[in-house]
């Protein structure tokens, strides 16, 4: 993560990591299950799918109160804002 904010717009409901790709917006990413950690952004704004046991795990549920979620993870349609 750069501290970079972007907003992603989907009608479909996929993952952070695959709509950004789409829209041409990087976010660094390695294994692309869950477990490198790699992916983590953090969303400021929208809705998003219910954090993953890997997400927990990888992350805590502080981190997650936070806002941080795994972009190859998280599900998500209709618009979002965050931080990569
Ligand atoms: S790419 Fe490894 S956790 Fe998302």
């Amino acid at each position: 993560m750069k501290g970079n904010v972007v907003t992603l717009t989907s009608n479909n409901r996929e993952t952070i990591l695959k709509i950004a790709k789409e829209q041409n917006i990087k976010i660094k990413s390695f294994c692309k299950r869950g477990i490198c950690g790699r992916c983590l952004v953090k969303v400021i704004d929208g809705n998003v799918s219910r954090p993953t046991e890997k997400e927990i795990k990888k992350i805590g549920q502080s981190g997650i109160k936070e806002g941080y979620r795994l972009a190859c993870q998280t599900q998500f349609s209709g618009r979002l804002k965050l931080e990569v």
